[in-house]
Parts: C-alpha cells; sequence; structure tokens
C-alpha cells in the first residue's frame, strides 16, 4: 500500500471532504509503525502514556523529557501520519513564553510536526503566540485529563445547558486562536456533532459519538492490553493480554520442560 504523508492540508481537505479522520496513541517505535504501515492518519503521542506506560493515576506527572524520549522513539517509526504530541502537565500553564519554549524544545527534540495542548477560552492567548511562532496547535476539549483534580473524575462533560454553551464557546475561541484541529473527550455525541458542523476544523472525537470529523483512541484500548478497564467508549478490537499471557505460560511451561530451545533453535 503506498501512502502519501499526510499534512495539516491534507486532513484539513479530508474534513471537507467528508472523508472520516482515523487517529491512534503511540508511545514506541514498534507499534508507532505498525499504526503508521496500516495507514492510520494521525498519530498522537499522547501524554496517556503516564497512565498506560508509566503506571500512574493520572496524566499529570509525566515529564516534558519523557514525552522528548518516547516521541523520538515514534518519529523513528512514521512515514506517513502526522504526528502531534501532548504538551505535559506544567509545560504550557504558566505563562506563554514558557510555552513557548517548551514546544520548541519539544518540536526541535524530536522533529515532530505539531503539539497538543488542554484547555478552552483560558488558553487563547497561549495558543495565539504558539501559532504565530508557527508551531501548529491542537486544541482538546471536554474532559481534559489534566484538570482531574478540578473535575474531580473522569464523567462525561458539558452534560448541562451552561456547561454545553461554554464548550461551544470555547471550541470557536480555539478555532479563531489558529488550532489546526480540535480533540473533544467524553462529551455527548449530539453536542459534538454540532461542534464539528460549526467548525471548518476537523474536530477529533473520543467518546464523543459518531458525528466528529475523526476518531481518536489510546492504541492499549484498542488492543485490549487492560482487561479491567472497560469505559463505554473504548472498543476493544482485541484481548492482547490474554493473548500475551498465553503466550508467555507456554513459554515458561517449554523453559520448564527443556522444549526451549529446540536443536533447530540452537547454534
Ligand atoms: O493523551 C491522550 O491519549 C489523549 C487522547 C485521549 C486524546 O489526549
Amino acid at each position: 500500500m503506498s501512502l502519501s504523508k499526510k499534512t495539516i492540508k491534507s486532513l484539513f481537505q479530508m474534513k471537507q471532504d467528508g472523508q472520516p479522520i482515523s487517529m491512534l496513541t503511540a508511545y514506541d517505535y514498534t507499534i508507532a509503525g505498525i499504526i503508521d504501515r496500516a495507514g492510520i492518519d494521525m498519530i498522537l503521542v499522547g501524554d496517556s502514556l503516564s497512565n498506560v506506560f508509566q503506571g500512574n493515576d493520572t496524566t499529570l506527572p509525566v515529564s516534558l523529557e519523557e514525552m522528548i524520549y518516547h516521541t523520538k522513539a515514534v518519529m523513528k517509526g512514521v512515514k506517513q501520519a502526522f504526528v502531534v504530541v501532548d504538551m505535559p502537565f506544567g509545560s504550557y500553564q504558566v505563562n506563554e513564553t514558557e510555552a513557548i519554549k517548551n514546544a520548541i524544545t519539544l518540536l526541535k527534540a524530536t522533529n515532530a510536526p505539531a503539539v497538543k495542548l488542554e484547555g478552552g477560552q483560558t488558553m487563547v492567548n497561549t495558543i495565539t503566540k504558539l501559532v504565530q511562532s508557527g508551531i501548529p496547535v491542537m486544541g482538546h476539549l471536554g474532559l481534559t485529563p489534566q484538570s482531574i483534580h478540578q473535575l474531580g473524575s473522569y464523567e462525561v462533560q458539558a452534560t448541562l445547558p451552561s456547561a454545553r454553551e461554554t464548550l461551544i464557546a470555547d471550541a470557536q475561541a480555539l478555532e479563531k486562536a489558529g488550532c489546526f484541529a480540535i480533540v473533544l473527550e467524553k462529551i455527548p455525541a449530539d453536542l459534538a456533532t454540532s461542534i464539528s458542523k460549526l467548525l471548518t476544523i476537523p474536530v477529533i472525537g473520543i467518546g464523543a459519538g459518531n458525528g466528529c470529523d475523526g476518531q481518536v483512541m489510546v492504541i492499549n484500548d484498542l488492543l485490549g492490553l487492560d482487561a479491567s478497564f472497560k469505559p463505554k467508549f473504548v472498543r476493544k478490537y482485541l484481548n492482547l493480554n490474554v493473548a500475551i499471557s498465553e503466550a508467555i505460560q507456554l513459554y515458561k511451561a517449554d523453559v520448564t520442560n527443556k522444549h526451549f530451545p529446540s536443536a533447530e533453535e540452537s547454534y
């Protein structure tokens, strides 16, 4: 399969053509390569790596250096997908200068083309400055995991009329500030559909129904790597935790019974 390299322009064209955009997270070279060769349009080096890779309860602990480490590995595996890197908690909230400095560090060190950050109207000045500096920014609204201590839970967001209005205003503000796309996480499907229609930039949903311009999933969820994680919006395309466990048990039995390695597997 020959795939053309995805750009902001081609993603924008996909929205205009009504062609759904696929996006997945990746945190390492091998998985990024598999995702890329499968033709996924966008890859997110998500700060969800704090949860699924580092084993933290929240996305807050992951550092800029750790995001750089994982993004460098991902970039080596990617040929065609458009890569977006999450700016970690604390790297863009202090002030605009810090945000620009950290975004530049992230892009220079990794060669990734774009960053993602969380927040609505309060982030407009920061996003404007980043975009003015030539840095493509993806917004993230709805459930914003970096604000978990303020939100109090990972419940669905923007269910009340006032919160719905605020979210629409936030989305419009992000588009106006120059975001090339936004993620909408865990909000009612009808609201995500309305916002997708309202904005000219691509709107990528996660737990936001089928009316968005595209969908994003955490790769570990798609592969079913964590048997205990079963939110309603996750579709497990594999039960890889079971397959891995079975393979490891077979290996252990073979080692214990001295069936591995065989003569053919020896020098
Ligand atoms: O970090 C992440 O994986 C994300 C997705 C949930 C959109 O931000």
